[in-house]
């Protein structure tokens, strides 16, 4: 079994500091409102002090009772494609670190529910989601998946477009005619980038207001200064139907089963989880530590014996931040501070998903080859037993098999993620999923 041990150098406490200014200048700038609450340190002060209760009185919030959810909720063809026209579609998506993509003129490609896209800065360092779609006649623009380009060329006809999307040049113009290049730029998206993550949404007419979906979430995730990370590696895997690969994600009930090899039979099973809007964010009611899934699962042990204004920033970010509804956050230690961000994106079927793990970090790692080691690990657990076992569920989810599933009281992270892809697919228009945020705010 892997042993990460955690260090606490200085700078976090200095850290601390600045999270206090933080607080200050959120508190003025905008006025005290729930949102701005649960925006900085200060709430996860009483975050920690709930699950070190927990922790020290063996019990458990739970959810108010087991959940039914019909197993062609996975497995059926039309409900993947609602599922993929009303909620991958329509609420903004995770696109990836901003990290990613630091300098001008970097860009990467990613595909979407089908849809090429490509992610760039701009020369005023603004993201933009380009759909890879030349506007003569639809060629995909750039292949590669990576790079760093002012221009983009069409490799068919030769257009090039800027990396905002404008129509710079039409090849042999005066052969091909007039046409009003403002009227034929590449199709842009409504981009957010936010806490050091950017956001699209798969729709370049959507009228969503992406700040009551987040509901305050993006604010909190600022903690991490995200923006001022490195980007350090990437993997992409396949895995079976998109929320069985993200049911994964948001329980820890299997974790001393499946993961026994791996991460040990005395990791808890226990989470308890903090909501904003449909995102969430799970802790472990533990006082153990000492296995891999120290950070990742959120253990309070560092904190338990030391005053609260001794509690350190880092510590209290542990545990799983899931960014609804594609998307977890998971801190590790690998010679340095970091984080593994997960999108699970539905793949071309019914039972396939993609999932690009992002491993960012605070500083470089010390050691590089030790970090992509552990990097190999966290895929081998995911590939083999998470999703090994997810593939394994879905034939006897298909029809005549079971007709439900069940979500335990311990599984309130998977009720409420299910529960939300309910009501967002409920929402008849944009207006009415902008209410449907709001009331959940509120
Ligand atoms: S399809 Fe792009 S220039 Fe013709
Ligand atoms: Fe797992």
């Amino acid at each position: 079994m892997k042993k990460v041990f955690l260090n606490y150098p200085l700078v976090k406490f200095i850290k601390n500091f600045s999270d206090l200014k933080l607080i200050i200048y959120y508190n003025w700038e905008r006025g005290i409102t729930k949102k701005i609450n649960k925006n900085n340190r200060e709430t996860l002060i009483p975050i920690a002090r709930d699950v070190i209760k927990h922790a020290k009185e063996g019990t458990l919030r739970q959810a108010d009772e087991v959940m039914k959810l019909p197993s062609e909720n996975y497995t059926d063809p039309d409900r993947f494609e609602d599922e993929l026209n009303k909620v991958i579609k329509r609420v903004p998506i995770i696109l990836g670190p901003s990290c990613e993509i630091p300098k001008p003129g970097d860009f990467k490609t990613l595909s979407i529910a089908g849809m090429s896209l490509i992610v760039s800065r701009d020369d005023e360092g603004k993201a933009n989601a380009l759909i890879n779609a030349c506007s003569h006649r639809g060629a995909c623009l750039v292949e590669n998946e990576n790079g760093n380009k002012r221009k983009f060329t069409c490799p068919y006809h030769g257009w090039s477009f800027s990396n905002k999307g404008s129509l710079i040049a039409i090849s042999a113009q005066e052969d091909f005619g007039e046409i009003n290049k403002n009227d034929y730029g590449l199709r842009t998206l409504p981009v957010y980038e936010s806490a050091g993550l950017i956001w699209a949404i798969i729709n370049p007419k959507s009228t969503i207001d992406i700040q009551s979906f987040l509901a305050g979430y993006d604010k909190m995730l600022e903690i991490f200064a995200f923006s001022e990370w490195v980007y350090v590696s990437k993997r992409t895997f396949s895995g079976p139907n998109w929320k069985i690969a993200y049911d994964g994600y948001l329980e820890y009930y299997h974790v001393p089963v499946l993961h026994r090899e791996t991460f040990g039979v005395d990791a808890t099973n226990r989470g308890l989880y903090y909501t904003w809007g449909p995102h969430q964010h799970i802790k472990s009611p533990a006082t153990e530590k000492g296995h891999v899934a120290t950070e990742t699962l959120g253990y309070m042990a560092e904190l338990i014996d030391k005053p609260e204004t001794e509690w350190d920033t880092e510590t209290l970010t542990y545990g799983v931040w899931t960014v609804f509804p594609t998307t977890s956050i998971a801190s590790f230690d690998a010679g340095g501070r970091g984080v593994l961000i997960s999108q699970i994106l539905p793949g071309e079927s019914v039972g396939e998903s993609i999932t690009n793990q992002y491993y960012i970090m605070e500083n470089p790692p010390a050691n590089p080859e030790a970090a992509e080691e552990q990097f190999d690990f966290f895929q081998q657990v995911v590939m083999q037993e998470d999703y090994a076992m997810g593939s394994s569920a879905q034939p006897g989810l298909k029809k005549g098999g079971l007709d439900h599933v069940l979500f335990g009281r311990n599984e309130q992270g998977n009720q409420h993620f299910h529960k939300w892809v309910d009501k967002v697919m409920a929402a008849k228009s944009d207006d009415d999923l902008n209410s449907l945020f709001m009331q959940e705010d509120a």
